[in-house]
């Protein structure tokens, strides 16, 4: 295994925000670790990442414990991060964002082919390397992200919730990329999604995470097949019939309440 979680448990404080998640990441694999808002994913990769230390449990990559160590460290170890909301440096220009991930590599002599392969996954920061980085659109910035983190040459590469805020082409536009680092490079990568139908498209396995815990896991194609999944994460019509019933059940002002009781 590339990358082994076991038994996380993580808070902020007092708040108990991720209560025993365990999972692996095979070398070579798109791992989708999906759930709704405040579940747990951006936690979990937090600690993942070095930015929040373990109350309890483990953090194996490629067989060495890199529970507890910072950031920088990390990045080090092999862990390529691209955070929730992009983060880029907006009042610097492209190539500086992306000489920013060159920081984090081990050595300097590769620094040209680097930047030679970022520019042949992404034209347009080749094309725009002088600008701000502010001035680029939500897509182009979701792209620099993924440069910078990619810049360090990581065995892990680690997203979070990149189609947020994106509109549904360049989510695709993204997607693929992701998927053809993986497929031609062989890159192994880690990614975050409320986008189930988006993540589990490219991913090789996922896990679902809800109030903090693990509530599914399977192969993408399992969870695709999924009832709950879909009901919950894909838009299944199951999932929105009894919000609609019971909007309907509260009567009308005008409506005689037990016609409507009736009804049903
Ligand atoms: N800085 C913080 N301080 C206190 N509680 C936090 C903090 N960040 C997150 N939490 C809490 O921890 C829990 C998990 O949050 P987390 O951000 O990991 O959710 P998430 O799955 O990433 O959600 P989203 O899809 O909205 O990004 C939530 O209950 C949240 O309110
Ligand atoms: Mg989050």
């Amino acid at each position: 295994m590339l990358l082994t979680i076991e038994d996380l448990h993580l808070y902020y404080g007092h708040i108990y925000a991720v209560k025993g998640v365990s999972f692996n990441v095979a070398e070579g694999e798109i791992m989708a670790v999906m759930g709704s808002n405040g579940a747990g994913k951006s936690t979990t990769i937090k600690a993942l990442c070095g930015l929040l230390k373990p109350r309890q449990g483990k953090i194996w990559l490629a067989g060495r414990d890199v529970t507890g160590l910072n950031a920088e460290r990390i990045a080090l170890a092999g862990i390529g991060y691209v955070p929730e909301g992009r983060r880029v440096f907006s009042q610097m220009s492209v190539l500086e964002n992306l000489l920013i991930g060159a920081y984090a590599r081990r050595r300097e002599s590769t620094l040209a082919q680097e930047m030679e392969l970022i520019y042949s996954y992404f034209p347009v920061l080749e094309r725009k390397a002088r600008l701000l980085a502010g001035t680029l659109s939500g897509g182009e910035q979701q792209m620099l992200a993924l440069g910078r983190a990619l810049m360090t040459r990581p065995r892990l590469l680690v997203l979070d919730e990149p189609s947020l805020g994106l509109a549904p082409i360049v989510v695709k536009q993204v997607f693929a990329l992701l998927q053809r680092l993986n497929r031609e490079n062989g890159l192994s990568i880690l990614l975050v999604e409320q986008n189930a139908h988006a993540a589990l498209r490219i991913a090789h396995h996922g896990i679902v995470l809800e109030t903090g815990q693990v509530s599914l896991r399977g192969s993408a194609t399992e969870l695709l097949e999924n009832p709950v999944i879909q009901a919950i994460y894909l838009g299944g019509k199951e999932y929105q019939t009894p919000a609609r019933t019971d909007n309907h059940a509260a009567p009308d002002p005008g409506v005689d309440a037990d016609l409507v009781a009736g009804d049903g």
